[in-house]
């Protein structure tokens, strides 16, 4: 059985857990919560940098982050399923996974600066910094996201889970602004269970 070092909070845990899903791999591998605060959590003995996902496999080697994780279970379940084989197709995905990715971090980033970083310490013109990429990201997904059409690639599961964190954590304002971001996600919802299974706790 492998070990998946996890959060149900993380938007990053999720884009594994949804792929987990799609791949039909959930019988291989256990969902243990890591405490990212506690010295002693293993999640910092299997991934230095103390954070999850991190993926403990059958034989104790360690994979991170959600990007390489993503593309070991594609490999997993016989490639070519959630990581494109055509190469332009997949630089696409991959590309789609970095912009969606880059954009989750910056808005953690702003999570994080109010959860452990007292009030006075707090740098406007930092998080407008972080918040400005997060917007110029959505403005330039609402142009450019891909239709869905069979199992999502990990682009598009990247963007469901940025949009998911967006909701959860920043009040899902991007769905006026986004309508057609607004109407990918829901077909999104709609066609992959695994994404309402993997919310995050209200
Ligand atoms: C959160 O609580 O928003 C969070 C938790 C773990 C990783 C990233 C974000």
């Amino acid at each position: 059985m492998m070990i998946l070092h996890s959060s149900p909070a993380s938007p990053f845990v999720r884009k594994v857990r949804i792929a987990i899903a799609l791949l039909g791999l959930g019988d291989r591998i256990e969902m243990r919560e890591a405490d990212l605060n506690a010295a002693a959590d293993p999640v910092r003995r299997d991934n230095p940098l103390g954070k999850i996902p991190a993926l403990v496999r059958e034989d104790g080697r360690v994979l991170y982050d959600s990007r390489v994780i993503l593309d070991y279970l594609d490999h997993l379940a016989g490639g070519g399923r959630i990581v494109p084989r055509e190469a332009e197709a997949r630089f696409a995905a991959l590309t789609l996974q970095a912009l969606c990715d880059g954009a989750l971090d910056a808005s953690v980033l702003i999570v994080y600066e109010g959860r452990y970083r007292p009030k006075e310490m707090h740098v406007a013109a930092w998080i407008e910094r972080q918040a400005a990429k997060v917007e110029r990201a959505l403005a330039a997904l609402e142009q450019t996201a891909p239709p869905l059409s069979g199992t999502p690639h990990v682009g598009q599961i990247a963007l469901v889970c940025l949009l998911g964190y967006r909701d959860f954590r920043f009040d899902g304002g991007w769905r006026s602004t986004y309508p057609r971001l607004h109407a990918w996600h829901d077909a999104f919802a709609a066609a992959v269970p695994a994404f309402a299974s993997t919310a995050p706790p209200g």
